[in-house]
């Protein structure tokens, strides 16, 4: 399985903010936002990863995370000009999915607790397409899902004015080859975007979308707007303070799943001993 991280959009909800600075290299408290959905990705067992970027921002993300063998990985960087639109990952990646099944994470979205990284280890091999929802106080906001008593979603809109549900999508989804051919004959929206809910849609018609409710003791955080920026830093920095171990360190996560050992971990925290996170590194073995 590929994994893909949207990481481009203009941020423009941050404004002023992002008019200088790329959303998903800001800090959530101790690491660049990229770090939290990247570990996300490295903990369900996706090591081959195209990271989707503005054309501007290709560099700083490329001197962050390199080429990935560090982690183990392989990281491709793939530029979206304009950002029209999340399903147009797919179109972006074709050549890097190749014939493999894909599964794409939003840059903005953080994903902690629970059994969530059980979850998406078994998702891998799939006929269809399998997305994630989670309960929230505002639906208006996202994708909103109905689903039935099997698992299977029966309705699905984009930010709908009249919500059938409480049910948000969250922004990771996995799919299989064909999603490739789906995006390519998805039409742009009245608001202008290529919609990753017309993807669901079309697997939803078919009978094919899977969709997992994450438990309760399952934190999804989607950080585009100022305030849900905020609260996702102190929430991250409550937890590390409280429990003095780290959400989304892609060190850590790769050398959980097994990717690097405890020579190439030394070598990697060596250069951030300054920070405190570098030592974080070197106890974990
Ligand atoms: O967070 C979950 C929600 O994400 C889902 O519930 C919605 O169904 C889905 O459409 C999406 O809604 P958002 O309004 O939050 O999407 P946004 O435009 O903020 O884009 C999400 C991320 O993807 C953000 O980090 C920027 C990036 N992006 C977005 C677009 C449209 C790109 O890199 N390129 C794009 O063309």
């Amino acid at each position: 399985m590929k994994g893909i991280i949207l990481a481009g959009g203009t941020g423009s909800r941050l404004y002023p903010i992002t008019q200088a600075v790329c959303k998903q290299l800001m800090p959530i408290y101790d690491k660049p936002m990229i770090y939290y959905p990247l570990s996300t990705l490295i903990l369900s067992g996706i090591r081959e990863i195209a990271i989707i970027t503005t054309p501007h921002d290709k560099t700083a993300f490329k001197n962050l995370l390199k080429d990935g063998s560090q982690l183990g990985c392989s990281f491709e960087y793939i530029e979206q000009k304009e950002p029209e639109g999340i399903a147009q990952a797919f179109v972006l990646t074709k050549d890097f999915i190749g014939l493999d099944s894909v599964c794409l994470i939003l840059g903005d979205n953080i994903f902690y607790g629970g059994s969530i990284h059980e979850l998406t280890k078994k998702c891998h091999q799939l006929d269809g397409g399998i997305i994630f929802s989670y309960k929230v106080k505002d639906p208006q906001r996202y994708g909103v899902v109905e689903v039935d008593n099997n698992g299977l979603a029966i309705s699905i809109e984009e930010k709908p004015t009249k919500p059938k549900s409480k049910s948000a999508v969250a922004g990771l989804y996995f799919y299989d080859n064909e999603v490739v051919k789906i995006a390519k004959n998805v039409q742009k929206s009245t608001r202008g975007e290529y919609e990753i809910t017309d993807i669901n849609s079309y697997y939803l018609n078919q009978k094919k979308l899977k969709v997992i409710e994450m438990e309760k003791n399952t934190t999804w955080l989607d950080t585009g707007t100022i305030d849900s920026l905020f609260f996702a830093y102190n929430f991250i920095k409550n937890i590390e303070q409280r429990n003095s171990q780290k959400i989304g360190c892609i060190e850590e996560a790769a050398f959980e799943m097994g990717y690097i050992d405890e020579t190439e971990l030394t070598k990697l925290a060596k250069p951030l001993m300054k920070s405190g996170y570098g030592q974080y590194l070197l106890d974990l073995i």
